[in-house]
């Protein structure tokens, strides 16, 4: 079982959750990087909720992996364009996809997931909001407990 967790970060949040679930598990790191400035905060906004696309770079091709762990910030209640940009291209190469994000509104954005499943044609079959304030309590550390324990038993090693 070969997993490949491919992470978008502006501000580094979802980065160290990314690299704490690859120290966790078995897996490659793929950090996929938008091209364009994302500095201010409101084009960032305006270009989530437009559901822009934007030139991307990302090392590791998905079709080789069982399964993907997509690891992302939601901007606008809605996917940054680079990861609008990754499940577009990559739809197809998809085998199996967890959703996973730290977001500023956690669970409250819920309806953001009917917008990865449409984005990645796929749906996620496990996918869990992190609100940013709540991560590293006991409540956030359960839940992604019971995220990773839903993924297939091999990755855990
Ligand atoms: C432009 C922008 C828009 C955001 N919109 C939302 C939002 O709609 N809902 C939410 O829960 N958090 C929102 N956030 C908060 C981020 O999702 C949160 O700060 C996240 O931890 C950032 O992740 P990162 O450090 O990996 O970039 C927004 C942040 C930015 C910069």
């Amino acid at each position: 079982m070969k997993t490949l967790i491919a992470y978008y970060s502006r501000t580094g949040h979802n980065e160290q959750l990314a690299k704490q679930l690859h120290e966790q598990m078995p897996s490659d790191l793929d950090p996929i990087v938008d091209t364009k400035n994302r500095e201010g905060m409101f084009g960032c906004v305006i270009a989530a909720m437009f559901k822009q696309k934007t030139p991307i770079r990302f090392a590791k091709d998905p079709r080789a992996y069982d399964q993907v762990i997509v690891v992302t910030p939601l901007w606008g209640g809605s996917l940054p364009p680079a990861t609008r940009t990754y499940l577009t291209q990559n739809r197809a190469k998809l085998n199996q996809f967890a959703f996973l994000s730290i977001c500023g509104k956690g669970e409250e954005n819920k309806n953001a997931l009917a917008d990865v499943e449409t984005t990645a044609q796929t749906k996620p079959f496990v996918s869990l909001l992190l609100k940013e304030a709540e991560v590293g309590n006991e409540s956030s550390a359960q839940k992604l407990a019971a995220f990773t324990h839903q993924l297939p038993q091999q990755v855990l090693g």
